[in-house]
């Protein structure tokens, strides 16, 4: 069959990488894409939220299955397009509808969600426009840090976690007068929560689930989880807290109830559902919720997958993933992001890319990179550019199969943290 990857970062490059294994797999397309998954299949220049675009390259190259891989398409409906529209309608497409979407769309109504589900999380107020003083009044009455949450998607930027009550005010304030545009008319202010966090990704048919590898992120761009918040740095999995007294843990008192959340809203979800959670003591809290898989922690995880995946999506789409088989690599994967210099704030792009033939010993998922139409060589076209992954017995080998072949790549003013997975082999000890 034919598969569509909607997307053009690592998560996508990792999911056509993975999906391109299937013997059922003929052609594979991405819209955009990038120049890593122009090795496994054609790009298409469609923007991810052209769902005209999308609908012709479906009809055109007789697409059997779409994997949406960024939530901005999720969130605007382009599950809903795909069901109301006759010639798309038996296309399979993964990915909740645009009600589903909203777990990750909006962070009030995640909260409610997992409040009437009786899902633990953190204790949280809403505010807007109109009790701004109590918003003010529940601040003052908590302690630091405070968590101020934008309600709607603010590109991985509406998260602030303040240290002075002072702060945390003025910040409420100027997100409700627009410091994120419309994403911050709501703000959901939110308790604290002190633990390490961990990625726990499910796929769904709307009934059963899979539980997939686990994963845990790297988000600041400094060393030792310093400066500011990124796309992420690196993932390893398995995450060796995640044990099976804490997933357990993770599948009643959250799994669970949230696709009977799912089922009792009525939403059509066969697709990814990404559970951040904090791990405060042994007891698992949610932080958020993503429609998708995440970035890096795809890249880190699919490679730990052994079942075919895009057998396993397809019985997604068509409601019996209960009859099948998720088998998965022991292995520790261990993923690195190469970074250009100055991201997550300002970078320069257009940079030649050399060394990318010597990492045989690892993965190279490639984000921000597109080919140079002169040289016909790689060069970078984004902050994220790589996503080195290696897998081994240990995290120790993996890491240091992965900074061995890392080191061969280069471009002006790379860069990436060398501390990957360092805090695991710690806690390990
Ligand atoms: P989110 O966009 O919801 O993932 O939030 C971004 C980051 O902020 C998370 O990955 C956490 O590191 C942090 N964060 C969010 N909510 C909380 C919370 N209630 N307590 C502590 N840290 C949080
Ligand atoms: N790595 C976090 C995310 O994809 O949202």
């Amino acid at each position: 069959m034919n598969v569509l990857i909607i997307g053009a970062g690592g998560r996508e490059h990792a999911l056509g990488w993975k999906i391109s294994h299937s013997k059922q797999c003929d052609k594979l397309f991405f819209a955009p894409g990038n120049a890593g998954t122009a090795e496994v299949g054609t790009n298409l220049p469609i923007d991810v939220n052209d769902f005209e675009g999308l609908r012709r390259v479906c009809i055109e190259e007789q697409i059997s299955l779409v994997v949406v891989g960024p939530e901005l398409p999720l969130v605007e409906g382009i599950v809903d397009f795909f069901g109301a529209d006759k010639l798309l309608q038996d296309v399979a497409i993964i990915g909740p509808d645009q009600m589903g979407a909203r777990l990750e769309g909006s962070k009030a109504y995640a909260k409610q969600f997992m409040l009437e589900s009786g899902i633990p999380t953190a204790s949280a107020f809403e505010v807007n426009s109109t009790n701004l003083a109590e918003g003010i009044e529940y601040l003052r009455s908590a302690a630091a840090p405070f968590v101020l949450k934008a309600d709607g998607l603010a590109a991985g930027k509406g998260v602030l976690i303040l240290h002075s009550l002072e702060e945390a005010e003025r910040e409420l304030k100027a997100m409700l007068e627009g410091k994120f545009g419309a994403a911050s008319e709501k703000v959901v202010i939110e308790q604290f929560l002190s633990g390490i966090e961990l990625s726990v990704f499910v796929l769904t048919d709307g009934k059963d689930y899979k539980i997939l590898p686990s994963a845990k992120d790297y988000k600041r761009i400094g060393e030792g989880d310093t400066g500011p918040n990124t796309g992420g740095m690196g993932a390893v999995s398995p995450v060796i807290f995640a044990d099976k007294l804490f997933m357990e843990k993770v599948e009643k008192r959250i799994i669970i109830p949230t696709m009977e959340g799912l089922k009792k809203r009525g939403i059509i979800y066969k697709g990814f559902i990404f559970i951040g959670l904090m791990n405060v003591q042994g007891d698992p809290f949610v932080i958020e919720y993503n429609v998708r898989l995440g970035d890096p922690e795809a890249e880190c995880i699919l490679p730990r997958i052994q079942s075919d995946l895009l057998e396993l999506l397809m019985a997604s789409w068509k409601g019996e993933l209960g009859g099948q088989i998720l088998e998965t690599d022991d292995r520790h994967a261990v993923t690195v992001v190469m970074v250009s210099g100055g991201y997550p704030g300002n970078y320069k792009k257009g940079f030649p890319v050399s060394g990318l033939d010597a990492t045989k010993e690892c993965v190279v998922f490639h984000a921000g990179t597109s080919i140079d139409v002169e040289t016909a060589g790689v060069k970078t076209s984004g902050g994220r550019v790589f996503a080195f992954t290696a897998l081994d017995y240990s995290i120790e080998s993996a890491r240091k199969t992965v900074y061995k072949n890392i080191s061969k790549v280069q471009f002006s003013a790379a860069s990436y943290r060398k501390d990957i997975g360092e805090d695991l082999i710690a806690y390990k000890k």
